[in-house]
């Protein structure tokens, strides 16, 4: 996919503006760390492997602008900052883990080194990405076999990845070996990443798609409508728990109750063994403005009161297979998941 959706450019960061998508095409560039912290929080950029290299490329800006003797403390609040942007997708802690442990390692060296390794490290992080999207993306392919009619939900794409996407990677690799596939895309209320985004890309792919909103599921399942389900996933318990976009967790229930594997797929940075289960992840709460208004115009009467959990945990014995770079792991995922996951 031409589209991309974070760069670094002569020392600065380069983002496709998401929230404008399908609308604008706009690229920002940011010159400054917490420039792009903000960007993090407010959407530009979003989706699970996205954050994690923005994260980092957010250091080594950050990085290059540090004065030699204040070099420490300003790196230290260089990661507080990043690291409070959004806290579900465990991928930005585990690159802002990443790019620490350069620091860490390598500070002898001295601060113009660093300020050269950190980029390296960003940019290391960008590529490996993509690539374990394309190797996630085949591994997918062949365990999807025949089915055609994939349900996705939220964007698990290029656009919140480096590029060629998790869930959408599957469904790219099923079509560059030759498959015929067709993709029914979740809305994905409030941010409507499924509406906005998954449609955008994939029409730009000439991926056939048909957009549903999120109460539609039930439906087209019961009419026998779906093959399979693919979702991606912003942090995989050591039990196989799954949190991913809100909706996830009533989609997975569906597919079991109508017989349709429900497949997860992530980079094993998207794992994180430190929680135990779905229950230790934290679910962002967002603004409960995304729910009262849309484009900025109110949809509900003033005062009512709204939540707006970004994320479900979807328990694991609903999850048939999760798709990941190294292979795909099957259940019983507690004990299979170690295996997988070098960062144990
Ligand atoms: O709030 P978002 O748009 O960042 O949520 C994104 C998702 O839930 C994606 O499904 C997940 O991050 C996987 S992206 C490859």
């Amino acid at each position: 996919m031409a589209v991309k959706t974070i760069q670094w450019n002569n020392n600065h960061v380069v983002m496709l503006d998401q929230r404008l998508l399908p609308g604008r095409e706009v690229y920002r560039t940011y010159r400054d760390y917490s420039q792009v912290a903000q960007a993090i929080r407010d959407m530009v950029i979003r989706g699970a492997p996205a954050i994690g290299v923005a994260a980092a490329m957010g250091v080594a800006l950050g990085a290059l602008w540090v004065k030699g003797k204040n070099f420490d403390r300003e790196i230290e609040r260089i990661f507080r900052t990043l690291a409070k942007t959004r806290p579900t997708a465990v991928n930005l802690f585990w690159a802002l883990e990443r790019m620490r442990r350069v620091y860490i390692e390598k500070r002898n060296l001295g601060v113009e080194a660093v300020k050269r390794l950190l980029k390296e490290e960003a940019l290391k992080i960008h590529e490996e990405d993509i690539a374990a999207n394309r190797l996630l993306g085949k591994f997918g392919a062949k365990l999807l076999g025949n089915a055609r009619r994939i349900l996705t939900h939220c964007n698990a794409g290029a656009l919140a990845t480096a590029g060629y996407g998790t869930a959408l990677g599957v469904i790219r690799a099923m079509k560059e070996a030759g498959k015929e596939v067709e993709v029914l895309a979740g809305e994905t209320r409030p941010f409507l990443q499924g509406a906005r985004l998954t449609a955008w890309e994939l029409k730009k792919d000439r991926i056939p798609v048909t957009l549903l909103t999120d109460n539609m599921v039930g439906y087209f399942m019961q009419h026998g409508k779906v093959d399979a389900v693919v979702v991606g996933c912003d942090r995989v318990a050591a039990n196989g728990d799954v949190a991913n976009k809100i909706g996830t967790y009533g989609i997975a229930v569906l597919a079991r109750r109508h017989n349709v594997p429900f497949y997860v797929a992530g980079p094993t940075s998207s794992i994180d063994l430190n929680c135990p289960s779905g229950g230790e992840i934290p679910i962002e709460q967002r603004n409960p403005r995304e729910v009262s208004h849309i484009f900025g115009r109110p949809v509900t009467p003033r005062g009512v009161r709204i939540l707006n959990p970004a994320f479900d945990i979807t328990c694991h014995d609903l999850v048939s297979a999760i798709i990941t770079e190294k292979g795909v792991i099957t259940p019983p995922f507690q004990q299979n998941i170690r295996a997988y996951v070098p960062h144990s």
